[in-house]
C-alpha cells in the first residue's frame, strides 16, 4: 500500500474515532451545572406530586415580582436569595400564561400542564445559543444587566434567532441575575 492510499483510510478512521469517541461525551452533558431557571424552581417549590389546581392558580395569576416573593415566601425558604429572585422574575413576567394553542387548557395530567409552561432562561440559553458558538464566552462568563442582554439580540447576527419577545425578556432576566458563573463551576469540556 502506498503512503497516499494509507492516508485515504487514515483520515476517515480518525474522524470516526473522533465522532464516536467525542460526540457521545459531549452529548452527555446537560445544563445541570447551570443555576436553575424559574420553571425548575417552581417545580421544587410546588413539590411532588404536582397539585393541578395549585399549578393552574399559578398560571392564571398576575403579580409583580415583589408580590410573587411574598406569596411564595413560606414555601421558598429552601431556595437561595438568588433562586428566589429568579423564580419571582420568571413568574412575574410569564404569568398569567399566554396559551394561544390551548395546550395548557387541554392538558390532562399535571405533568402535561407543567410541560406547557414557558421555557426558562436556562433552557433557552442551553438550546438556543450553542448552535452558532460556545456558551462559555457568549453567556456563562458575561456580566450584563437586563438591558445589555436585550441589546445583544439587536446585533445583525442575532436578529434572526427564533425566540419570541417574551422568551428574549425571560432569557435577559435569568441571565442578569445568574451570570457570570464561576469558571470552576463550568464543566471543563465546555470551557472554550
Ligand atoms: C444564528 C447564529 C447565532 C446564534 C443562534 C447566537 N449567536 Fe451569538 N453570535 C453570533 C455571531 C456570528 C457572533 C459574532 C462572531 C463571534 O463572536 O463568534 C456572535 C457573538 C455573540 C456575542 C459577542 C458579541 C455581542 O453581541 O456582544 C455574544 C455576547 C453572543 N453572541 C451571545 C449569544 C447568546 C446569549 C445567544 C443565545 C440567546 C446567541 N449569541 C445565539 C451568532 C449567533
Amino acid at each position: 500500500m502506498t503512503a497516499v492510499r494509507q492516508l485515504k483510510w487514515l483520515i476517515p478512521t480518525l474522524l470516526g474515532i473522533l465522532y464516536f469517541g467525542l460526540a457521545p461525551a459531549l452529548s452527555q452533558l446537560d445544563y445541570g451545572f447551570m443555576p436553575k431557571g424559574g420553571k425548575s424552581l417552581l417545580l421544587e417549590v410546588l413539590g411532588s406530586p404536582l397539585d393541578e389546581k395549585e399549578l393552574r392558580k399559578v398560571i392564571e395569576a398576575r403579580r409583580s415580582e415583589a408580590e410573587w416573593r411574598e406569596t411564595l415566601a413560606a414555601r421558598a425558604k429552601t431556595l437561595s436569595e438568588r433562586e428566589q429572585r429568579t423564580l419571582a422574575a420568571y413568574l412575574a413576567f410569564n404569568m398569567p400564561m399566554q396559551d394561544p394553542k390551548g395546550t395548557a387548557e387541554k392538558a390532562g395530567k399535571p405533568a402535561e400542564l407543567y410541560a406547557a409552561l414557558p421555557r426558562d432562561g436556562r433552557e433557552l440559553a442551553w438550546n438556543e445559543c450553542q448552535i452558532c458558538h460556545s456558551l462559555f464566552t457568549s453567556h456563562l462568563t458575561q456580566d450584563r444587566g437586563v438591558q445589555a442582554w436585550l441589546n445583544m439580540f439587536q446585533s445583525p447576527f442575532h436578529r434572526g434567532i427564533k425566540m419570541t419577545a417574551q422568551e428574549r425578556e425571560e432569557f435577559a432576566r435569568y441571565s442578569a441575575i445568574n451570570m457570570p458563573m464561576k469558571i470552576d463551576d463550568v464543566p471543563r469540556d465546555l470551557r472554550f
